[in-house]
């Protein structure tokens, strides 16, 4: 019999939360960073590389999977893990959030949306059954719900309508997904920044019942106050058994806030993409390699950091690679920046773990404000 999904709450400091998540392709540790593999790959790094920073699940993306290389192509490749060359647990996002930011000429229905590839033009159409087809043929571990999220700031009317969309789409998810074992299904929390909303959402998730709950509808342009607006009393209003997920968060501190709130998941191209475009996190702050200042620099982007970037590497070296716009630029400073992202939720589950989060907290802020990085 194949392996069960499950989630075990081990500690809890405040709102912030230690877990596990267990699946037949491995264990996920909570709070957990989830890098972005869009496209079968985590842009700049071989897969273990990014093992090797700490990431235990990767997430894909149904919308370019499905119009390039295609789901049917990938099942008769083995599946996505095989095709990708990772064999840890991987989450796929359901296509509904990047159609309506990436694709051309959407059009929008009870029954689910038609759009044209960012591609090359062609006409497709994306439904939860569709979706969950999708996400299936992948061979993903955790399955999101087919959803639509309006951008914000929208008004509440439009806000109301379209949460309730996505609420029947979910009933129509759970259906079509059926009973897979080892396989988990996520349900997405919608509402804006209105707590009626929010909790008539989750309300609604819970009914239908699923094996982890998603806040979407973040970080879509409200702003970080008003999205730890929401933070401050959407968590409570899921089940404490399940697992948490923010969608496309975030910055340093974004994740800091959210875990300090009760999230166990999140992802962000944050990490990815602002190494391809000469910006490194550090436990200090932002460093932009390349401003000139760094162009003599013998000394490392952090001296603290372990990664191959920081051991054997001067920020010299990086800002010359970055201004000859070679490609080993975006490989260290994304090794670099993911690795960053892993002890970061390295240190805040070991702080859950001990009890001491809020003084975590103190510290990561403390560090931040030194400034001159
Ligand atoms: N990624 C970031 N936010 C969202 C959201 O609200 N829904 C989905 N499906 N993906 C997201
Ligand atoms: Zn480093």
């Amino acid at each position: 019999m194949a392996e069960k999904f499950s989630f075990q709450l081990m500690a809890t400091d405040g709102k912030a939360r230690r877990g596990v998540i267990r699946t037949p392709r491995g264990e996920i540790r909570t709070p957990a960073f989830m890098p972005v593999g869009t496209a079968a790959t985590v842009k700049a790094m071989m897969p273990e590389s990014v093992a090797a920073t700490g990431a235990d699940i990767l997430l894909g993306n149904t919308y370019h999977l499905m119009l390039r290389p295609t789901a049917e192509r990938v099942d008769r490749l083995g599946g996505l893990h095989k095709f990708m060359n990772w064999s840890k647990p991987i989450l796929t996002d359901s296509g509904g959030f990047q159609v309506m930011s990436l694709s051309d000429l959407r059009k929008l229905t009870e029954e689910g949306v038609t759009f044209k590839s960012h591609v090359d033009g062609s006409r497709h159409f994306l439904s939860p059954e569709r979706s969950m087809e999708i996400q299936r043929l992948l061979g993903s571990d955790i399955v999101m719900c087919f959803d639509e999220c309006p951008a914000l700031p929208a008004d509440e009317k439009r806000v109301a309508q379209s949460m309730r969309l996505s609420m029947r789409w979910a009933q129509r998810s759970r259906d079509a997904f059926g009973d897979r074992p080892g396989h988990a299904l996520f349900g997405i929390m919608q509402g804006g920044v209105t707590p009626e909303l929010r909790e008539e959402s989750a309300k609604a998730l819970v009914e239908i019942g699923f094996d982890g709950y998603a806040v979407g509808g973040l970080a879509v342009g409200e702003g970080q106050e008003a999205m730890f607006g929401v933070l401050d009393y959407a968590p409570d209003f899921l089940p404490q058994d399940k697992p948490r997920y923010l969608m496309g968060v975030g910055k340093p501190d974004d994740i800091v806030g959210a875990v300090k709130r009760g999230i166990d998941m999140m992802d962000c191209v944050l990490p990815s993409r602002s190494g391809r475009t000469g910006q490194a996190w550090t436990r200090h702050g932002m460093v932009n390699i390349k401003n000139a200042r760094h162009q003599d620099d013998p000394r490392p982007l952090d001296e603290d950091c372990t990664c191959p970037a920081c051991r054997n590497y001067s920020r010299a070296y990086l800002h010359h690679v970055f201004r000859a716009k070679e490609m080993i630029c975006g490989m260290l400073l994304t090794w670099h920046n993911l690795h960053y992202y892993q002890e970061l939720m390295q240190g805040m589950r070991d702080a859950i773990e001990a009890g001491r989060f809020a003084a975590w907290e103190a510290e990561f802020h403390a560090q931040r404000a030194q400034g001159d990085i």
